[in-house]
């Protein structure tokens, strides 16, 4: 089986992703937590939620950064809520007693060294417990057998301030490290690639009426977002749960690029966004150093 750990900021459609995932034939070795949405306290009562609900509180949860590398925290009350799972009024509290207490940095270094070479990290929030577990221990970028994960926008329009996508956005030195420092091709689901396969709301409204509990809490977290979008004329965009098929069934990707990316960290209008590297300049120019 395919051992693979999630790093999230959940979040609606980390939910999604991650009960997607529950629903495959994948070993979890562990869901880290970030702060990136919100604070990596919610975050990490969101993510026992969802495995109180999908009944495997057996998956060891690990609080990690409580901040971005520089300190900057975020909250993104209007669309995921203010608790970041749609304020839901009755889901009951999860048992708080069931989070690790080992940092998720350190987890995630401890989980990679204990599998060498078979561990797919999927990437759902801000790139942070990453960038630390790779400044941890300098072999963790070797020993990953792959990272997919969700962030940057190709075109420079993105969600996040003028020109990024909010993962990056929110931490684009932990972006920055994790694009430049990995060993292995790192595997990117941008923000048009969401946007390109935004899903009809029918098939939303099909996909939480089939009568498990699971469907009834994903309908929960997710009506005040359906309803705020139905009066928008918005789409269902949910980005998270691409990242964790792809890493899942890579099968289903259609089309893949491989290009030299890296983030823009200056202060000013672009930070954060991913630049993308088309002619390979600076392969170029490193050859030529
Ligand atoms: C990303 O930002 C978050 O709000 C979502 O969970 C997703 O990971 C999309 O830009
Ligand atoms: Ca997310």
């Amino acid at each position: 089986k395919l051992k693979v750990i999630i790093d999230c900021d959940a979040g609606i459609d980390d939910a999604q992703a991650i009960m997607i995932a529950l629903s495959q034939e994948v070993d979890i070795l562990a869901i880290t937590c970030t702060s990136g949405n919100v604070d990596v306290d919610k975050v990490s009562k969101n993510v026992l939620k969802i495995l109180e609900v999908c009944e495997r509180t057996d998956i060891p949860v690990y609080k990690g950064a409580h901040r971005s590398m520089l300190g900057t925290t975020f909250e993104m009350p209007l669309y995921h809520g203010v608790d970041c799972l749609g304020d839901a009024s009755d889901i009951k509290d999860p048992d708080m007693g069931l989070l690790k207490q080992t940092h998720a940095a350190q987890a995630l270094v401890q989980l990679v060294n204990e599998n060498p070479g078979e561990v797919v990290i999927i990437a759902l929030g801000p790139l942070t417990n990453i960038a630390l577990a790779s400044h941890f221990d300098a072999e963790f970028t070797t020993r990953v057998k792959d990272i997919y994960l969700m962030g940057g926008c190709i075109h420079g329009k993105g969600n996040h301030w003028v020109s990024a996508e909010f993962n990056f956005g929110a931490d684009p030195e932990a972006a920055y490290v994790v694009l430049n420092q990995f060993k292995r091709p790192v595997c990117i689901v941008s923000w048009e690639t969401c946007l390109e396969h935004e899903l009809e709301w029918e098939f939303y409204d099909r996909y939480v009426q089939v009568g498990t509990k699971q469907a009834e809490f994903m309908k929960k977290i997710s009506s005040k977002i359906r309803e705020y979008e139905a009066k928008m004329n918005g789409p269902f965009i949910a980005c998270d749960p691409f990242a964790a098929c792809a890493a899942i069934q890579p099968q289903i990707v259609l089309q893949e690029t491989s290009v030299y990316a890296t983030v823009e960290l200056k202060e000013g209008l672009t930070r954060g966004q991913m630049v993308i590297d088309w002619r390979e300049c600076s392969r170029r120019q490193l050859m030529c150093d």
